[in-house]
């Protein structure tokens, strides 16, 4: 049977504070940790199937004109080839978990550097791999490419439905007592997951079996199935473990539909994996962006026009924009707003989601600008932010629901130890090294996703969980079986869940931080169908039964479950709708960063010397996994705030460094140890658990503490991420 719950008002029920299992919250550990850590873990490209062939991918070396020509001959009679696949439905491109996307009109066409043209198919790996670097492709030309989405010749598109204009932000501007008009601009990410995409395709004249590395299964099974010209129900798609995705696999990529075909066309399996370079340069990229902040306020700091306007780019067709302004809509106050964006067309690879798309990069800017506000005001930069707090959200007029943000921010510089009073620069010096501080907020948009999952309480007294949906690292597997577990009285190692099988019923995939409150209410909507026949069986309502350690009691009386279930399972299916709950209140994650670090006087070199975050995101349902993603997003903000950075040349738009030797994600060195807190609220609006989205939050303006702390070490404001030491330097006082 099939339960299905919508989420039209707030759950205010709060069932999981009524349970006695006592598993929900607490810092479990991982339940596929065993298994990672000892290898045994089998991922994507690892299994063992028989007769597999290796591909590897040959990408275009120009950035826009047609392919003329392949020299398939030529490798052909290489060792070990057994072919070369040059069907243009792989070029098919996509970075965006949705409803299956058709392969691109005119398949010879090319449009940026690294868009896959060719499979090379051998034997072994080495020998593909040779073969695809000696595969002669000829193209002609095109010499109008765009690289830079600053200049002149990029089209420029505005992007209305994102816009919100109310009131007149010039005239607030010009009567505002205090105001800052400032561009920041941040450039090119990867989302840079360890495990490379890969695929390994398994054609039986009826059903494509691939195992693959992807987050969102539900869709991901639609676009592969339109992509190769099968029916959906001859796909099946395997995703057990994923090393991580970030955005980057939550859209079918070039290598599983390579793999499909030549699977299919060739008879036999076909294993390709990406090299890291193709991970750079063919999936896709965090858009670069260009956002003019400009901040009204009276004379106590108070917003009266708040203004964000920004420019992102893709490529010509597609559809995202990275929806930089998404946390600037209901952060803080001001009548008079302006948000707006904007997208150039460039022949750069496609501009996709990457870790909290939008905020990741939105929060970075903005709360740089806030921190620019708050010296020119002379106010301590906590205060204006409790200042800015609005009652209701600003453009829609609706209530909030539970934020917890002035407690984040509050508690967060206690814990600290944030010293407010003086916010002047240059203030404290230690030998060679100028000390500061910084702080800035953290928000990130509540996303919630339709999601089904099925229960099978076993007759033994163990339950099993199936969802497709999908572990990228985050701990779902864990927190999917502690709601079954505290939900159904199990102990979690009575609880066995399977994901990442399209043969299961749909999760919520794993994107936009809605996969616990999405897929983690499906499991709670099954569960209490469950529990409703526990509790006839016992005689007692569903408020009177108590589940425990795998006995059910009620009004004095106890059977076990085993005992009660005379040899019969019970399975129920749960089935998440978000409903329009997001029409009624603003729901949000929130929380403040402060950071501690030493810039060198000589050198512009920053080290970040304390970190600390404090966080609301409804009820934690795992402190531990909860945790290690808001420690994952610090370390992201440390990337984006000093190093990350893709380069793309000006000639010819190929990327400079597309690989994890020249593309600097931070190591350990660069980290100090960090300090989380979450507060364990409990958010109604969230979904039926009361929880909310964590995976993205940590990211969403922890950069921004640390360059405003680089202002308050040693004065030098820099307006252009990543803030490497030859800005730093540019403006480096003489003392
Ligand atoms: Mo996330 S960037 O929506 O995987």
């Amino acid at each position: 049977m099939t339960r299905t719950f919508t989420m039209d008002e707030p759950d205010t029920r709060n069932r999981l504070d009524d349970m006695l299992q006592g598993v929900i919250g607490t810092p479990c550990d991982r339940l596929d940790g065993a298994a990672k850590v000892t290898g045994t873990a089998t991922y994507a490209a690892e299994y063992q199937i028989e007769g597999c062939l290796d591909a590897v991918l040959v990408t275009a070396t120009i950035a826009k004109g047609e392919v003329t020509d392949i020299d398939e001959a030529s490798v052909l009679r290489m060792p070990g080839v057994i072919a070369v696949l040059c069907d243009p439905r792989m070029t098919t491109r996509s970075a965006q978990g949705g409803a299956g996307k058709a392969p691109t009109q005119n398949p010879q066409e090319i449009d940026y550097y690294g868009q896959p043209v060719a499979l090379v198919v051998a034997e072994s790996f080495e020998q593909a791999r040779h073969a695809a670097k000696y595969l002669k492709i000829s193209y002609r030309e095109d010499s109008d490419a765009v690289f830079d989405p600053h200049v002149a010749a990029a089209p420029v598109e505005e992007q209305t439905g994102k816009s919100e204009i109310k009131g007149n932000l010039d005239r607030a501007m010009r009567e505002a007592e205090h105001a800052v008009d400032v561009t920041y601009t941040t450039e090119g990410h990867n989302s840079a997951p360890m495990e490379p995409h890969a695929a390994m395709a398994q054609w039986d004249g009826e059903t494509l079996t691939v195992h693959l590395s992807m987050q969102m299964l539900k869709y991901n099974v639609k676009e592969l199935a339109d992509a190769v010209g099968l029916k959906p129900q001859n796909v099946r798609l395997i995703s057990r473990y994923v090393g991580g995705g970030f955005g980057s696999k939550l859209g079918i990529t070039a290598e599983a539909v390579a793999a499909s075909l030549a699977a299919m066309a060739l008879n036999r399996p076909v294993r390709a994996v990406m090299l890291r370079q193709q991970v750079f340069q063919s999936v896709m990229r965090r858009s670069e962006t260009s956002q003019r902040l400009r901040l009204a306020a009276k004379a106590d700091g108070r917003l009266a026009g708040f203004g964000h306007e920004a420019l992102v780019s893709n490529l010509p067709g597609e559809s995202f924009a990275e929806p930089v302004t998404q946390a600037s809509k209901f952060l803080y106050r001001g009548d008079d707003r302006t948000i707006r964006l904007e997208l150039a067309r460039v022949n750069r690879l496609t501009a996709g989601s990457v870790r909290a798309p939008g905020e990741a990069v939105g929060m970075l800017a903005l709360e740089c600008a806030m921190d620019e506000l708050a010296n020119e005001i002379g106010l301590d930069p906590v205060e204006l932010r409790l200042r800015n707090i609005p009652d209701r959200h600003p453009t829609k007029d609706i209530p909030y629901s539970p934020r917890n943000f002035a407690e984040c921010i509050t508690l967060g510089a206690e814990r600290f130890g944030w010293d407010g009073a003086d916010r002047k620069p240059c203030q404290r010096r230690e030998g060679e090294w100028w000390i500061g501080t910084g702080m800035a907020s953290a928000a990130r948009v509540h996303n919630l996703n339709e999601a089904q999952a099925r229960v099978r309480l076993c007759a033994d007294g163990t339950a099993i969980i199936e969802s497709d949906m999908t572990d990228i690292g985050t701990g779902t597997y864990t927190v999917l079986g502690q709601i079954a577990a505290e939900m159904l009285g199990l102990r979690l190692e009575n609880v066995l869940v399977r994901l990442g099988d399209t043969t299961f019923p749909p999760g919520a995939g794993s994107g936009g931080s809605w996969g616990a409150p999405s897929t983690g209410s499906a499991v709670f909507i099954a569960c209490e169908a469950i529990r409703a026949q526990l509790a006839q069986k016992l005689g007692c309502t569903d408020e009177e039964l108590s589940l425990k350690d795998g006995t059910a009691s009620a009004g004095g009386h106890q059977r076990s479950l085993t005992a009660l279930m005379a040899g019969e399972d019970i399975s129920e299916t749960g089935h998440f709708k978000p409903g329009a709950i997001s029409d009624k209140l603003a729901t949000a994650m929130y929380g403040a960063f402060f950071a501690e670090v030493a810039v060198n006087a000589y050198s512009g070199e920053t080290r970040i010397r304390r970190f600390h975050g404090t966080f609301s995101l409804g009820r934690v349902l795992n402190h531990k996994t909860a945790r290690s993603q808001c420690l994952g997003g610090m370390v992201w903000g440390i990337g984006s705030a000093m190093t990350e950075d893709l380069i793309f040349d000006r000639r010819d738009g190929h990327i400079v460094n597309p690989d994890l030797a020249e593309y600097h994600v931070p190591v350990s060195l660069d980290v100090p140890e960090l300090d989380v807190v979450l507060l364990d609220g409990r958010d109604p609006a969230g979904s039926p658990l009361q929880a909310k989205g964590v995976g993205e939050l940590g990211i969403c303006g922890s950069g921004s503490a640390i360059g405003n702390a680089i202002y308050n070490a040693c004065g030098v404001r820099v307006r252009s991420f990543p803030i490497t030491p030859d800005k730093v330097m540019s403006g480096m006082p003489e003392i």
